[in-house]
Parts: C-alpha cells; structure tokens; sequence
C-alpha cells in the first residue's frame, strides 16, 4: 500500500525516467544527423534502458494498488554543440536523476515504507553505473580533442552497446 505522497513522488519519477528517454532518444537523432551512428546506437539504449525504468516504475505502483497517473513529458534539447556537450548533459541530468532517486528513499524512510524503501535500491545502485559511464566517455572525449580519427574508433565502439532486457518484468 502506498500512501499518496508516496505514489504521487514515483508517478513525479516516472515522468522523469520518461523525460530522461525522450533527451536520449533526441540525442541520438542528433548523433545520427551528424554522421555518428556509433554514438546513435549508444544513446538509443540509453533510450531503451530510461523505458525500462519508467516501466519498473509503473509496474511497481500497479502491484501496489496505486494509481499511475501519466503527465506531460517536457520537451527535450534538439540541438547539441558537439559529442562533448552531449554527454556533459547527460552526466548533469544522471546527477539531477540521482538526486531525486535519493530522495524518494528519504521520503521511503520517513513514511516507514520498506517496500519502497527496498525497490528504490535497485535504483540507487543503477545510478552509480549511469553516472560512472558517462563519467568515462566524457574523459575518452577529453583525451581525443580533435582527433577525428579518435572520435571515429570511438564511435565504433559504441556501436556495440546492446541493450539487455531484464530477465523478468520487474527486472530484479
Ligand atoms: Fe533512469 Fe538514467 O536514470
């Protein structure tokens, strides 16, 4: 059972992992219009993965008897300086995402609410993933400067990153 200021902060972070999606899903546009399909193919997981945890989400309010309850997604940036400038709005939004994920833990405490408490840590341990991949392509960029052909090999690994799906529809 969840109390209404509890369902009404994760309806509030549901709306959030789908803003997060929505700026991937741009930047991958993005990325894809200059010419970086590497880059594309990484912020479109990226974009897959924000899904996956908006669904986390709503489908934990559903098994607690809550009401989901969907708002506006804001609109996102369309124009970006450089591959830089991506992924520096990308560490800067993961950094306001675990903000607000450690605060709903807070509320979770306050409320005395373990179940929430206990779902959210899956949350708080994705963070320090999401902010520690940015974190390191960020200083692979930083040490490319220029280098068009280090901007390439980069590109070509990210092509790689697949996304995995959770094993089951909670993902845990
Ligand atoms: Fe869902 Fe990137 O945090």
């Amino acid at each position: 059972m969840l109390s209404e200021k509890m369902q009404d902060a994760l309806n509030g972070q549901l709306n959030k992992e789908m803003y997060s999606a929505y700026l991937y899903l741009a930047m991958s546009a993005y990325s894809t219009y200059i010419g970086l399909k590497g880059f594309a193919n990484w912020f479109m997981v990226q974009y897959q993965e924000e899904m996956m945890h908006a669904m986390k989400i709503y489908d934990y309010i559903n098994d607690q008897g809550g009401q989901v309850k969907l708002m506006a997604i804001e609109q996102p940036l369309t124009e970006f300086e450089s591959p830089m400038d991506m992924f520096e709005k990308t560490l800067e939004h993961e950094k306001f995402i675990t903000k607000s994920i450690n605060e709903l833990v807070d509320l979770a405490i306050a409320e005395k609410d373990h179940a929430t408490n206990i779902f959210l840590q899956w949350f708080v341990t994705e963070q320090i993933e999401e902010e520690s991949n940015d974190k390191d392509i960020i200083a692979r960029l930083k040490l490319i400067g220029k280098d068009g052909n280090g901007l390439l090999m980069l590109d070509k690994e990210l092509a790689a990153r697949v996304f995995t799906p959770p094993a089951t529809a909670e993902g845990i």
